[in-house]
């Protein structure tokens, strides 16, 4: 398995280019099967991710084209309707074929996503949306085997906002009979880039981006041409990078609105933040000072940074307070960072950390994707070398990320194991 070695010291500067965004080009790509035409894409990031849910559509019967950040997907040709286990467990937003295929084929069986590190991921408020949209629901033999006839619009409450159940439902009922409203809707980004997608296929949505979105159902939908927007994750990532080594980083083709929360703790850390068209400029502050952070659905703080941002939390001046409120044990960097010399503590979904003069280099382990992030961040200001293995996790979500890093004069280089 490959290892990222990291020489901590380094001030980082000059420019970096966001790729497109996983979790957007993830529920796209799936918004595929609900055309018989060709869909084109640009923008479409080279991770592993992607490559894992371009197999599954093609293993439905889908036509793929990759030639990367170009994806073609001609689902014409969909003659199946089975999303099989060994196939959804290489990446559980797999279940993202659900909504489409049982608007598409009126069938789908698609096996039940595991959880993964940072918690248990169920996705109960998938089944029970579809299921007041008229689908017959059966989990058996560790699969969810879901069909219906005609799916009919109706009245959907979340008991939680869920980003891939809104837009799973999203998916299953833009070919529905009737209006289907659905409440405590995801706000991101990513849920808004796919309803502007479908709204180009055809499909009437209203409301996308607020927590109320209306969706009337329509008897077909068109191919499309369409661009995936920026990463957001990936564009703070680098933010946090520069403030964390006093650097000077132009983060470009990146979507700033997208970005607000993180541009305000930033800002109150000391980082000095530019705002441009597409892009943002972050200097950061020779002092980083210490503050409290809590995770929340889109606007608030994005659970994606949490880890990141504790790396920087870790060599501020002060004490600071990070509160977890997505996932349940997204905390498994802490045990990593402490090895680095950290000094926090955990305690529920809280963590304490104080800030120490410095972090010290030291072979660790990822665990999932952004902790894996967190812990190249961690390498870049700690004295010392710092061996990570396990990066399979990263090259699930960041492009090239130890090229870009060296861009920016990181001494960063991946060992192939
Ligand atoms: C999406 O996951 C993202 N993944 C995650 O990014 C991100 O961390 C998460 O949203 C939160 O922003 C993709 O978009 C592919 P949720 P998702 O459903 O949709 C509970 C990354 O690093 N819940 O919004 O699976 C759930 O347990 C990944 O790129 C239910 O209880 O997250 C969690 O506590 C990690 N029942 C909360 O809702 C359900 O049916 C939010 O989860 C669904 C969710």
């Amino acid at each position: 398995m490959d290892q990222i070695i990291v020489e901590g010291g380094k001030r980082l500067a000059g420019e970096v280019v966001i790729s497109g965004a996983k979790n957007a080009a993830l529920p796209i790509l799936a918004s595929s099967l609900l055309t018989d035409g060709q869909n084109t894409y640009s923008n479409v990031p080279a991770l592993k991710d992607i490559e894992s849910i371009l197999v599954l559509l093609s293993h439905l019967g889908s036509r793929i084209e990759s030639n990367y950040p170009f994806i073609r997907i001609d689902a014409a040709g969909l003659n199946n309707y089975d999303a099989p286990y060994d196939l959804v467990r290489k990446m559980r937003a797999s279940i993202l074929v659900l909504g489409p295929l049982l608007a598409r084929m009126k069938r789908a069986k698609v096996s039940l996503p595991g959880g993964c590190a940072i918690g248990a991921r169920p996705i109960n408020l998938h089944l029970k949306g579809l299921s007041l949209l008229g689908a017959e629901i059966e989990l058996q033999h560790g699969y969810v085997e879901a069909r219906a006839d005609r799916l009919r619009g109706n009245e959907i409450f979340f008991d939680v906002s869920t980003v891939t159940g809104t837009e799973n439902l999203m998916m299953a009922a833009v070919l529905a009979e009737g209006t289907t409203v659905l409440r405590n809707a995801a706000r991101e980004p990513e849920v808004v880039a796919l309803a502007e997608v479908l709204k180009k296929m055809g499909a009437r949505i209203s409301g996308d981006g607020t927590s109320v979105v209306t969706i009337e159902g329509v008897p077909s939908l068109s191919p499309v041409s369409v661009s995936i927007l920026p990463d957001r994750i990936e564009a703070g990532t680098f933010m946090i990078a520069s403030a964390l080594t006093g650097g000077e980083v132009v983060v470009k083709h990146c979507e700033p609105e997208h970005l607000g929360a993180l541009i305000h703790k930033l800002r109150q850390t000391g980082a000095e933040i530019e705002i441009g068209q597409d892009r943002l400029t972050v200097c950061g502050a020779d002092e980083i000072v210490s503050v409290d952070v809590k995770t929340l659905p889109y606007p608030g703080f994005a659970t994606d940074m949490q880890a990141q941002f504790m790396v920087l939390m870790c060599v501020a001046n002060g004490q600071s307070v990070i509160s977890e409120t997505i996932f349940e044990n997204r905390f498994i960097h802490v045990s990593e960072l402490r090895r680095m010399g950290a000094d926090i503590t955990v305690s529920g979904n809280t963590a304490m950390v104080r800030g120490v003069p410095h972090l010290s280099g030291a072979p660790v382990m990822a665990t999932d994707l952004r902790a894996s992030a967190s812990l190249i961040l961690a390498g870049l200001v700690a004295h010392g070398q710092t061996e990570i293995s396990r990066v399979y996790h990263l090259d699930r979500g960041y492009e090239s990320i130890e090229r870009k890093f060296a861009g920016l004069g990181a001494a960063i280089r991946r060992v192939r194991g």
